[in-house]
């Protein structure tokens, strides 16, 4: 049985994985609506992914006797600076997420929930996945800088990224 106090967190997370594909979907309409198509198709997929992790927690809450509530979206920029900064802020969106699944399980471990502890070992690696591979944007843009041609190769480089992507 899922202990309270797992469900009420589960659910917390069900949001933060909901906000979180609706963050990348406005990243990726204003990469699209600047041409920069590399960056909104990662981001598109980025959303998709984010949106799944929220789907797979929503259905374990009710599989574990809990019951899932739907998440509450809250309004996302329309307009951002730059490229870095929207992987800059991706990858702080990835953090924070990081720290909430990490204080998550180790409520689980509290509460002595080892089937709750063992469904989040998948977003556990997960996360290290997301934060390396926005690290590895990030380096990407430093390196080819934020000149005309730099931004050019960086869309194709973060497109090359999305190519790449199990579907
Ligand atoms: Fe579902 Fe990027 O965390």
């Amino acid at each position: 049985m899922l202990p309270k106090k797992i469900e009420t967190a589960l659910n917390k997370q069900i949001n933060q994985e909901a906000n979180a594909s609706y963050f990348y979907l406005s990243m990726a309409s204003w990469c699209e609506y600047q041409g920069l198509n590399g960056a909104a198709k990662f981001l598109y997929l980025q959303s998709e992914e984010e949106r799944v992790h929220m789907l797979k927690i929503f259905r374990y809450v009710n599989e574990a006797g809990g019951q899932a509530i739907t998440p509450v979206i809250p309004k996302f920029p329309t307009k951002y600076k730059s490229v870095s900064e929207v992987f800059e802020k991706s990858l702080m969106q990835e953090i924070s997420n990081t720290k909430s699944i990490n204080s998550l399980v180790a409520d689980c471990l509290k509460e002595k929930d080892f089937s709750t502890f063992h469904f989040l070992q998948w977003y556990v690696a997960e996360q290290h996945e997301e934060e390396m591979t926005f690290k590895n944007i990030l380096s990407k843009i430093e390196i080819l800088g934020s000149d005309g041609k730099g931004i050019y190769m960086i869309d194709k480089a973060i497109g090359k990224i999305a190519d790449q992507e199990p579907t």
